[in-house]
């Protein structure tokens, strides 16, 4: 989207700009989860994907009554009832839903891939299945979620466990109290509704995807267990670790850490159950790289736990234009990846496979060592194997578009979901840069959110680098393209991204674009986090060269990528995008029919002609 487009969403925000000293006051970092449950898929005791019944419930009928009071009863998909046999037991009641003879879907899986009568669907869907699990004498019990689209209310035998907002960062109730010796059943009221005060807001430029897209554990701990653990190398050269210990011994227990070939390290947890632990790095330690991603066993012992997890360790820091992997500069091959998998009707199921598949394609077809997980936390497991398979990662929150900048809940809510984003991934050392937002407009209340938001990535982590995908105005200065780069917000940042479509949107010409002129204000590394064109995979006008064609898309590429080559102080590229991907707003009959189709692969994985055109580029830049 070009910026001019963007700046008319300014007058929102500047409306709202009303709101600043709200905005600053609240501007302290979240309390964190009150359950982060560290690598939560190795405690896994019960898998929850498979069939579940379904409801649809467009009006909500099921959390609030037509005249807004609360809701009925015999709406009430998760209450603890055999509706067959109350129907039976007393003929004088009545219900409108039934979920144990409801039909069934099969989770995770969005609902808009799973019938053709949703495709388009966004409200509120009920799920429920039973859960095979009794309490446990001296153990406690959980249900995880790795990710549900976008608000999702919980209950376990008809009692509600509680609500999270966002969709695309695990989260955690536990249930010990409220597990049964019996047929226990989970019901998930989920929400795909994402209003102005949502991050992301309403419009967005992908697909709705509501629903369960990520799966479900039932896990158990022992009664004190080892909730939070970041274990890293600092540039300082001194391996860190953080634990924190949840559950009623958590204070004065023993911790020790263990990094396989290395010797034990001991410490003992404070009143708050946290322990830090340090030591300074053997020089023998082999350091993670995308060429050679080491990855070391860790394992942490407390109060009867076992934490293991398999972690890389390296530096990443900025110096003046330069990016450092392990103290030398790096220049970031990549591009921009949506989670989707390859396929005609994809459900935002990323299975290892899946996620292989299209992470094979950067690293070896496109000779990357680099991707932009754009505009939301994957999957874990995809940012697991960006660990395995040596790929560089930019994760990012969804504060894109026309977030309401001025609303304070809306801050709490992309505050929590960075929180969670961070809590989960800190310990992956592919994860280099937290991306903060995506094509904001440039208002002073966006700039105070962002910065609050840049500073919390900070309180979190100290160890990697925050950025964010920026506009820059295009102008025609003595007869070339002019591009000044002036956000306000860059100070906050260690690394500038752009976002430039100069030869898509807009009337220029792909032979004007390697003359174009780039200024910086501040001295920062700068990545093109997006430049792309859209081409149906197929349609060939080597003579016209049309836009849509794939020979446009592939001159597009190359004067882009001679541009770019130009810009002194750029360290890296994430094109838009890897694969074509589901987009409502996207509806040229005969070009979209649904699909942004600026991937360099067709929905079904078919190289386009530009793909080749980056991957040669790419090997150029190999050292
Ligand atoms: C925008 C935006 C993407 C969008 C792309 C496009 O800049 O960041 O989410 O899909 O450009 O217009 O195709």
């Amino acid at each position: 989207m070009n910026r001019r487009d963007l700046m008319k969403g300014v007058a929102t925000s500047v409306a709202a700009a009303a709101f600043l000293p709200a905005v600053a006051a609240r501007a302290q970092t979240i309390a964190k989860p009150a359950i982060v449950m560290a690598n939560a898929s190795a405690r896994t005791k019960i898998d929850l994907s498979g069939e579940w019944h379904v409801s649809i419930d467009p009006y909500r009928a099921g959390l609030v009554d037509a005249v807004g009071d609360p809701s009925k009863p015999r709406h009430w998909r998760y209450a603890d009832v055999n509706v067959q046999e109350a129907e039976v037991k007393n003929p004088g009641t009545f219900f409108e839903q039934d979920m144990r003879r409801s039909g069934t879907v099969t989770l995770p899986g969005s609902w808009n891939a799973q019938k053709p009568e949703w495709r388009y669907y966004d409200g509120l869907m009920w799920y429920q299945r039973v859960l095979e699990a009794k309490p446990e004498a001296g153990r406690r019990a959980f249900l995880y979620f790795e990710a549900s689209n976008y608000t999702t209310h919980v209950y376990l035998n008809g009692k509600k466990l509680g609500v999270h907002v966002g969709g695309f960062t695990p989260f955690a109730f536990e249930v010990t109290d409220v597990l049964r010796d019996g047929e226990n059943r989970v019901t998930l009221g989920v929400d795909s509704e994402h209003d102005a005060n949502a991050v992301p807001p309403v419009i967005t430029d992908w697909d709705i995807y509501g629903g369960v897209t990520r799966p479900i554990r039932f896990l158990t701990t022992p009664l004190t267990y080892i909730d939070d653990a970041f274990v890293r190398l600092g540039r300082d050269g001194i391996i860190r670790a953080s634990v924190a210990l949840n559950g009623a011994s958590a204070a004065g227990q023993k911790v020790v850490l263990t990094i396989k070939g290395q010797k034990a390290l001991a410490a003992t947890t404070d009143a708050n159950g946290k322990a830090e632990l340090s030591v300074k790095a053997p020089k023998s330690l082999k350091l993670w790289t995308p060429e050679t991603p080491t990855l070391h066993e860790v394992r942490i012992e407390a109060a009867g736990d076992v934490f293991t997890d398999r972690i890389g360790f390296r530096t990443v820091e900025v110096k003046g234009e330069d990016i450092l992997l392990n103290g030398k500069p790096i220049f970031l091959r990549g591009i921009s990846h949506h989670e989707e998998e390859i396929g005609t009707n994809p459900a935002r199921v990323i299975t290892e496979d899946a996620a292989r598949k299209l992470l094979t394609e950067i690293k070896t077809g496109l000779n990357g060592n680099y991707v932009r997980l754009s505009h939301y936390p994957h999957s874990e497991v995809t940012v697991r194997l960006c660990d395995e398979m040596g790929l560089l990662v930019w994760s990012e929150i969804p504060v894109y578009w026309a977030v309401n900048f001025g609303n304070p809940d809306t801050l709490k809510i992309a505050q929590t979901m960075l929180t969670e984003n961070i809590l989960r991934d800190r310990n992956r050392a592919s994860v280099i840069i937290w991306s903060i937002a995506n094509e904001t407009p440039q208002t002073e209340v966006r700039n105070q959110f962002l910065r609050t938001l840049a500073q919390t990535a900070r309180d979190l982590d100290e160890t990697r680098l925050v950025s964010a995908a920026l506009l820059v105005e295009r102008k025609i200065v003595d007869g070339h393209i002019d591009m000044h780069i002036d956000d306000p917000l860059i100070p906050a940042l260690d690394i500038m991204s752009v976002n430039t479509y100069n030869g898509w949107y807009g009337d220029d010409k792909l032979e004007a674009l390697p003359a174009t002129v780039w200024r910086a204000d501040v001295k920062r590394p700068l990545i093109l986090s997006e430049f792309g064109a859209d081409s149906k995979a197929g349609f060939h006008d080597p003579q016209l060269k049309r836009k849509y064609s794939e020979e446009y898309q592939a001159d597009y590429y190359r004067n882009t990528l001679a541009m770019a080559d130009k810009i002194p102080y750029l360290r890296g590229l994430s094109p838009w995008i890897l694969k074509d991907f589901q987009a409502p707003r996207r509806q040229h009959p005969i070009y979209q029919q649904g699909w942004n189709r600026k991937g360099v692969i067709s929905e079904t994985g078919e190289r386009k002609l530009a793909f080749n055109v980056l991957s040669d580029f790419y090997k150029s830049k190999m050292n």
